[in-house]
């Protein structure tokens, strides 16, 4: 939610910072604006894409080499050039930008005006610019100061980078709540809300804690201390990222090739973590705490959007493969109710970004109460992989397009590994059935591939029902919240209603919407209920619904009574998620492309929710 990238050093830093900001445009793109130091300090911001920023700033010469850029998703104030960041000081002396919601801006504000301060936005930015500019005339302190004593008066979320044009060599950053991540060039510095702009240029980098403040000068020197002024040695992390990660490869839209990229990135999460020759499965995550886990009374894990669907196929896979209770909670929820809490149970945090606001407040009250955190993560170095106990990273590779794909399935594969693992542990599933699950797992990507196969076909369907406004997605027991998986792919990229349900449910009210104007994607792959889901889709047909059903191969029942059906791999139903999902996300991919929609950045959505 907003990017923000800075560069110092002795190359340009314009094109570097629009390079950037153009690799960080999934976490918002609602404006985006630059600010280049120099002896003094310009501005350039606009509405809309970074390309608009770039055709406004067509005829610009500046070869300075100290600058910064912002990529909004908008908070306080509409998305506007004024709103836009970077943010100047009444004096125009401070430039600032800034990611996460500074909460009492108002009063801070009310305080700024008494003393003469004029505001022209209507952000919660604007007001720590001049918080730190009132704090620096109060007592003429140099920029590092002043921002830390400002912090210092803040509540709330921030990742900010601020110049001073008294220090046009100067650059200071600081973060609570909100990524910042310090690349260590050759003779320059980077400084990014991850590390996607910085790859190109470094593989060193320093992620900043809550509560440090990072000064990066034109001498080379680095300086990290918290905010009570106590120097700090970073740590150094070398990043395993290749910029081939983070390039579109020949496809339209990242998110395209994010779902062709999942039989891979399932034998990357399962490398070494399974054998399927020998028969194990193990998880080098789990071992530090490996007793607390076995005996844990309860899981609970906590998500939002699509790490919380992952998290209810979870919940199948533990109750009823390890024989655990298993709770699971919306973050946002979770955070709020004072829920009851031991240090016996084991809180699972599932965030692809690692940053969601909700999902790190979560687990902040799960560590209060002494519960163990383990975490399911993709990025690696995030804010939720740093807070855990313990933790495993699904090892997708940078997931660019807003809605989640790759990193859903590794999810669930993660899951899986820790389901199988545990249920052997605790004795809970029988040799031969846990060496079964295990060999099926390690060729779901095979499976995925021919799933692939089904392209067409399915961008045939997608044609045929592009212009619906409904549609409802209906499975059962495991395939259940693929169902709610499937109805949020497409609500969120082509903006077309679509409900998720439980087949079952259908009669207790959905029912009602159906005609012929009703698309319902059944998802009729569990051996185990195939003729309760023969019924619910005899049920849609009576009703004129238009029936489009996920079969598995071979399937020559569902084919008579519906009107689509797309063949898929049969597999071990506690891992049909893994296949099951692979259709829906290609569906929804096709309809938002016919219907026109920007697949990779979805109107009012951001790929790293770090505000509540
Ligand atoms: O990074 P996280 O997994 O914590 O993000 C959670 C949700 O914001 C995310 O899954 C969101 O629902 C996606 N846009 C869904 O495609």
């Amino acid at each position: 939610m907003c990017g923000i990238i800075a560069y110092l050093g002795e190359q340009p830093a314009y094109p570097r910072l629009i390079k950037g900001l153009k690799r960080l445009e999934y976490r918002g793109y609602d404006s985006a604006g630059v600010a280049l130091v120099d002896q003094d300090i310009q501005v350039f911001k606009r509405k809309g894409k970074v390309s608009n920023l770039e055709a406004f700033t067509e005829t610009l010469a500046s070869q300075t080499g100290v600058g910064f850029g912002h990529t909004r998703w908008a908070t306080h104030g509409e998305p506007n050039d004024v709103n836009a960041h970077p943010h100047l000081s009444n004096n125009a002396r401070i430039a600032l930008v800034h990611n996460g919601i500074i909460e009492n801006y108002a009063s801070l504000k009310a305080t700024l005006e008494k003393e003469g301060f004029v505001f022209h936005s209507e952000t919660d930015t604007e007001v720590l610019v001049n918080l730190i500019q009132a704090i620096q005339d109060a007592n003429d302190l140099p920029l590092e100061e002043a921002v830390r004593l400002a912090l210092r008066r803040v509540v709330g979320a921030y990742a900010i980078v601020v110049a001073d044009k008294r220090e046009p060599h100067v650059l200071v950053a600081a973060r609570k709540a909100s990524p910042l991540v310090i690349g260590i060039g050759d003779k320059e510095y980077f400084l990014a809300s991850d590390a996607t702009p910085i790859v190109e240029y470094t593989n060193r980098v320093i992620y900043l804690n809550d509560e440090e403040l990072a000064v990066v000068r034109k001498n080379g020197d680095l300086e990290v201390k918290t905010l009570a002024n106590v120097p700090l040695t970073p740590y150094v992390q070398e990043l395993d990222m290749k910029i081939e990660m983070l390039e579109k490869g020949g496809y339209d839209y990242f998110m395209l090739k994010e779902i062709y990229e999942q039989p891979n990135t399932l034998r990357e999460c399962m490398r070494g973590r399974l054998n399927a020759e020998e028969g194990w499965v193990r998880l080098g995550g789990m071992e530090d705490f490996a007793s607390r886990i076995a005996h844990a009374k309860r899981f609970i894990m906590v998500a939002c959007g699509t790490s919380w669907h992952s998290g209810l196929i979870g919940e199948y896979l533990f109750e009823d493969l390890a024989r655990i209770p298993v709770e699971v909670e919306y973050a946002s929820e979770f955070r709020y109710r004072n829920p009851v809490l031991t240090e016996e149970d084991v809180v699972i945090a599932i965030s692809q970004s690692g940053e969601t606001a909700d999902t790190l407040a979560a687990l902040e009250i799960a560590k209060e109460k002494g519960a163990l955190i383990y975490g399911i993560v993709n990025v690696v170095g995030s804010s939720i992989a740093r807070l855990t106990d313990a933790g495993s990273y699904i090892h997708a590779g940078p997931e660019i397009g807003v809605a989640s794909t790759k990193a859903f399935t590794g999810q669930v594969t993660l899951l899986s590994l820790m389901a199988l693992h545990l249920a052997h542990q605790r004795g809970t599933i029988s040799e031969p059935r846990y060496r079964q699950l295990i060999s099926e797992l390690a060729v779901i990507p095979d499976k995925i591939k021919k799933v692939f196969e089904q392209d067409a076909k399915i961008r045939y369907i997608a044609g045929e029902i592009k212009d619906r406004s409904n549609a409802l997605y209906l499975g059962r027991g495991y395939n259940f919240p693929v169902a709610l998986e499937g109805a949020l792919k497409l609500k969120e990229i082509s903006y077309v209603h679509a409900e998720g349900y439980p087949a079952a449910e259908m009669k207790h009210g959905p029912i009602a919407l159906i005609d012929e104007n009703m698309p319902v994607i059944v998802i009729a792959t569990n051996r185990s209920a195939y003729d309760k889901i023969v019924s619910n889709i005899q049920e849609v047909k009576a009703r004129k619904g238009m029936v489009i059903a996920i079969v598995p191969e071979g399937d020559s029942v569902i084919q008579t009574l519906a009107d689509y059906t797309i063949e898929i791999p049969e597999t071990e139903e506690p891992l049909s998620p893994l296949i099951s999902v692979i259709p829906l996300q290609l569906l929804s991919y096709y309809i938002a492309v016919f219907r026109g929609c920007n697949v990779d950045q979805p109107r009012n959505l951001a790929k790293s929710v770090t505000v509540e």
